[in-house]
């Protein structure tokens, strides 16, 4: 790929938009080449986890080029939209778990891919904004429907209506990343974070995550009942009969499933 380059390292896969002359703005070519490896990604059973970072010392991602998006009518912008959803739809539903690697400007675009990781880490330098309303426009790549159940709507009202900029401590009072960590030690920190998760039984940990996600599109009794029967689904996995007979054998497990 041109603009998006994957490094397996399994259980853990890195993936890292790499247009840093612009600030790893994304336009759509950078969402077509996501699209393409994140599914490459999840069909992958040896990869656990996915770090998803920009390239350079200043960006995750300054958002969606808006060198493209100037010449862009209203089905182009549309167009666009719906492939940043497409990538996003992607990250928040893979079975692998997604963790964003924040190392400078998370903007627009950029910080709506963070928002549809499971996790995100940002460096100390880090700025979170969605500046849509200064260029005219909207955040369009999920931006208006999950920053607010990350962190609320009256919160999520005020970053969206001001396209304020926010540093990393800010990002972290606010709920909005998990840690912040200084630059230096930003990939590591999301490595051992990713080791930990990669190290538990697989498949459990992506039934936890479906559960979580699917809380927040069902009402709380079906969101209950589906709780349940993935339970259900978990206590028929390898992985469970071997993560308890290991616990009272006093023994490390040996998970398989995935
Ligand atoms: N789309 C296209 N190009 C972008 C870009 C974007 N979203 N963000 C940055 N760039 C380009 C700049 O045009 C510049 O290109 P050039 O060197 O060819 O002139 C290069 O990246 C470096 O950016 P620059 O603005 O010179 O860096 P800076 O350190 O002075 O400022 C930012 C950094 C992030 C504050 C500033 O680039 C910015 O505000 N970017 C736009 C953010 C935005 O509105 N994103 C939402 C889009 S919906």
């Amino acid at each position: 790929m041109e603009l998006v380059k994957l490094q397996l390292e399994a259980p853990l896969a890195v993936m890292t938009i790499d247009r840093p002359d612009c600030l790893n703005a994304l336009n759509s070519q950078v969402y077509e080449e996501m699209i393409v490896l994140l599914r490459q990604v999840e069909a992958m059973d040896e990869i656990r986890v996915v770090i998803l970072t920009g390239a350079g010392e200043k960006a995750f991602a300054a958002g969606a080029d808006i060198a493209q998006m100037v010449h862009q009518d209203a089905l182009g912008g549309r167009h666009m939209s719906d492939l940043c959803h497409r990538t996003a739809d992607l990250l928040e539903n893979m079975r692998q778990v997604t963790i964003a690697a924040v190392g400078g400007y998370a903007l627009g675009g950029g910080c709506e891919l963070t928002l549809a990781c499971d996790l995100r880490l940002a460096s100390e330098n880090a700025r979170f904004a969605l500046p849509e309303v200064t260029l005219g426009i909207i955040p369009a790549g999920g931006g208006t429907q999950r920053l607010s159940r990350l962190i609320g709507v009256g919160r999520a009202k005020e970053l969206i209506f001001t396209g304020d900029q926010i540093d990393a401590q800010e990002a972290y009072r606010l709920g909005l990343v998990n840690r912040v960590v200084p630059r230096a030690e930003l990939m590591d920190a999301c490595r051992a974070l990713a080791e930990k998760i990669a190290s538990r039984a697989g498949y459990a940990v992506s039934l936890a995550k479906s559960a979580i996600n699917s809380s927040l599109d069902i009402d709380r009794k079906n969101g209950a009942e589906r709780e349940k029967d993935l339970l259900g689904l978990a206590f028929a996995t390898h992985d469970k009969q071997e993560g308890m007979e290991a616990f009272l054998a006093r023994r490390a497990p040996k998970f398989q499933d995935f």
